[in-house]
């Protein structure tokens, strides 16, 4: 088939579509990969590759129990998917009619809400953050009636700290009677004191998604979860592929959601933040520095002017980080992931290089 032919059949929204620009698909390269919010360290597994010539559980009950159990819910409460990218795209597949219903997101935030508003042919309508990074609760009620799912981010990436509690519940109540309100809390294991899933009890309209890519370090397996009330997610199982969930995958998963899988989970969870505190402390001592962003997660967010030439070192140095200049309100910004020791320290060793770049420079004119 030619390319005029197919660019006479695929939707003509599609066409123009730019895609997502993941970090393992815009930014290839480098040595030290700093760009996705990773954990810095591999899990050891030890799983069984019998039975792949049967199809696995629609939702393998083995994993779906011990996230019901770790997250406080029942398991019809839970709904396993390819990580919780695709608990976004079934969400808005499920609720929003195509051409016709809208999304409401907060940027900056999370790329996917918009991208897969637009893979379904669904608008997103903008309620940029306060300048303060908190939701603009005035002007979400003016979306009352206008939409049909809300996504928050909290943990919100990239910007790196959680929005305050008593605004999410006023959103959620705001929206009771006409939308969803889904917080996605995929770095809620480096915050778990900030997490809504107990609340999907007493709210109708919340979902929370949940990921095993960060702290459980199994960004690699493409496992997630939406937790929702056993309505939201029964519609949802409609949607959503016959065979989600992979045997292996099911298998690894289950095993990272045991007791001593927990465990090594809360372990990482305290290094990573004291990475990130040795991360922070690093970063405010550099003279070009305008603004660190507090962070709950593994991601520390900083301002610079410098933010083109440095990220342009690093990048040549081997080190990925994600540049988040072209987010709104973000003009300048660097988002760096705390991986292991080994990767923090050749960041801050590619930076103290970067500074010694400038300082020959500078003295040289
Ligand atoms: C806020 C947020 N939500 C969801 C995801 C997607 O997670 P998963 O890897 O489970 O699809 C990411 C990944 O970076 C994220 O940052």
């Amino acid at each position: 088939m030619s390319e005029s032919l197919i660019n006479k059949l695929v939707r003509s929204d599609v066409l123009d579509m730019i895609a997502y620009q993941s970090a393992r698909r815009g930014q290839t390269g480098g040595n030290c990969w700093l760009n996705a919010n990773e954990a810095g360290g591999n899990n050891q597994l030890d799983v069984s590759l019998d039975n792949l010539n049967r199809y696995p559980d629609f939702q393998p009950s083995e994993l779906v129990n011990n996230y019901a159990k770790y997250a406080k819910l029942t398991t019809e409460q839970v709904l396993a998917t390819r990580g919780a990218d695709e608990g976004i795209e079934v969400l808005i597949r499920t609720f929003c009619t195509s051409a016709q219903d809208n999304i409401v997101i907060c940027p900056p935030t999370y790329g996917m809400y918009a991208i897969s508003a637009k893979g379904h042919n669904s608008q997103t309508s903008l309620v940029p953050l306060t300048s303060d990074l908190q939701l603009d609760i005035p002007a979400l009620t003016k979306q009352v009636g206008n939409c049909k799912v809300v996504f928050i981010c909290s943990p919100n990436n990239p910007t790196g700290d959680v929005l305050k509690r008593e605004d999410i519940i006023s959103v959620i109540e705001l929206f009771k009677d006409s939308a969803l309100v889904v917080v996605d809390e995929a770095y809620i294991e480096f915050c778990p004191q900030f997490s809504f899933a107990e609340l999907i009890n007493s709210y109708p309209n919340l979902v929370v998604l949940r990921t095993l890519s960060k702290a459980f370090a199994l960004a690699g397996l493409r496992c997630g979860f939406t937790l929702a009330s056993k309505e939201i997610i029964t519609m949802m199982s409609k949607i959503i592929a016959p065979y989600p969930i992979s045997q292996p995958v099911a298998a690894i998963a289950s095993a990272a959601l045991t007791s001593e899988g927990l465990a090594v989970m809360t372990d990482r969870v305290k290094t990573t933040i004291a990475l990130r505190s040795q991360v922070e402390q690093f970063l405010d001592k550099q003279t070009w520095l305008n603004k660190r962003f507090k962070s709950s997660t593994n991601y520390v967010l900083f301002n610079t002017e410098l933010a083109p030439q440095l990220f342009s070192f690093l990048t040549e140095q081997g080190v990925l980080i994600r540049n988040q200049s072209s987010q709104l309100s973000l003009e300048n910004c660097l988002r760096v992931s705390i991986g292991n020791e080994q990767e923090i320290q050749q960041f801050i060793d590619a930076v103290q290089a970067f500074n010694q770049s400038i300082n020959q420079s500078t003295s040289n004119n």
